[in-house]
């Protein structure tokens, strides 16, 4: 699947946001090793803090389908801005070197990186 593809699926689900609070849809497709697709979308709550991003919501998906090798994760967001720490924290466990595409609202792509240069020096199942 190329980059436009994997953003494409991205900027699909984009819609399901539910972001009621800020307003500020994300959304997320993650490729697996094999081909699969795995969505998400930010997901809000009226006790603000349980929010849980795009990006989580789409590799849990995938984990509790049984996969744990990725390939690349598209994102769509206002301005095509990077994951949240958080979010790049619990990448790392299943894909230090994920290649991440940061897309805008339009689905254009805006800035790619790979998870290391996100997030150095990580710590991850290594370090334990
Ligand atoms: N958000 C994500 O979904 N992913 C990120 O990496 C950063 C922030 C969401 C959380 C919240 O619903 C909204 O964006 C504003 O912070």
């Amino acid at each position: 699947m190329t980059d436009l593809e994997l953003i494409k699926v991205a900027l699909a689900v984009k819609g399901n946001s539910y972001a009621p609070y800020s307003q500020f849809p994300v959304s997320a497709a993650l490729l697996s090793e094999s081909g699969q697709v795995f969505t998400g979308v930010n997901i809000e709550n009226a006790s603000y803090g349980l929010t849980i991003c795009a990006e989580r919501v789409a590799i849990g998906s995938a984990v509790a389908a049984g996969v744990v090798n990725f390939a690349k994760m598209a994102i769509v967001v206002k301005g095509g801005g990077s994951p949240c720490g958080a979010c790049r924290q619990v990448l790392n466990e299943f894909a230090p070197r994920l290649p991440i595409l940061m897309a805008d609202e339009k689905g254009d792509l805006v800035q790619s990186a790979t998870l290391d240069q996100l997030l150095p020096q990580a710590f991850g199942p290594q370090s334990l």
